[in-house]
């Protein structure tokens, strides 16, 4: 047997409980808030923060974060810009996954390549795709520097490090963009519920 072949002979299955039945069960609509932005430039910290206020707003949301899913699903992943092709790759289409079950998934990659990051944006419809720029700069996040990984690369003990070795391609055109180099997280966390709010996505408190 190939294990490298691809899937074939398999039929989509369609459920019985459609995703417009659980959106309605769950009071909002499936999405995806794709945060994107350097190493240390708060991903991870903000997506979990809006996690946590729209957990306490009664949504149902789950977080994939970079460091973590690199644990399991994306254990055999390095750092190649293929593989972090691949990387995007299924997480973009378990975020698919989450969507189609009612989900606000909040994803946490730096995802530096544009061409990936729109493949995700294809995958999904019309407005579940919310791309969020953590927009701090460079010279914030290495000064920051919280895992010493820049300092690492600089010296060159880790290749393809980004935003040293390996580019950063910054968003033009994000539905988000926010400052996280230098206002607060509540400032931070604010901006994307207000967002959210004012699409209509979630319940005005
Ligand atoms: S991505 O580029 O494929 O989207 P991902 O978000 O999953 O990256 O993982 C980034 C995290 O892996 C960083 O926050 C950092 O902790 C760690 N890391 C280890 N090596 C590298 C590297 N060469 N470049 C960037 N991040 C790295």
């Amino acid at each position: 047997m190939n294990e490298n072949q691809k899937s074939s002979n398999v039929v989509w299955h369609q459920g019985e409980v459609s995703r417009a039945d659980k959106e309605k069960r769950n009071g909002h609509k499936g999405a995806v808030l794709w945060f994107t932005g350097l190493s240390g430039s708060g991903k991870s910290t903000l997506s979990h923060a809006v996690e946590h206020k729209l957990f306490q707003m009664g949504a149902h949301t789950t977080v994939l974060d970079g460091d973590n899913v690199r644990h399991g699903l994306c254990g055999d992943l390095g750092f190649s810009d293929v593989a972090r092709r691949e990387n995007i790759r299924r997480v973009g289409e378990v975020s698919k996954l989450f969507v189609d079950a009612g989900v606000i998934v909040l994803t946490a990659f730096i995802s530096p390549f544009k061409e990936d990051r729109d493949v995700v944006r294809k995958l999904h419809q019309g407005d579940d795709f919310i791309e969020v720029y953590c927009a701090a700069s460079l010279e914030a996040c290495e000064t920051r520097d919280v895992k010493g990984l820049y300092q690492r690369a600089r010296k060159g003990e880790i290749k393809d490090f980004t935003g040293i070795s390996s580019p950063y391609e910054a968003p033009e055109q994000a539905e988000i963009v926010i400052d996280t180099g230098s206002l607060s997280l509540d400032a931070c966390v604010e901006e994307v519920i207000a967002y959210l709010q004012n699409k209509g996505m979630i319940k005005v408190e």
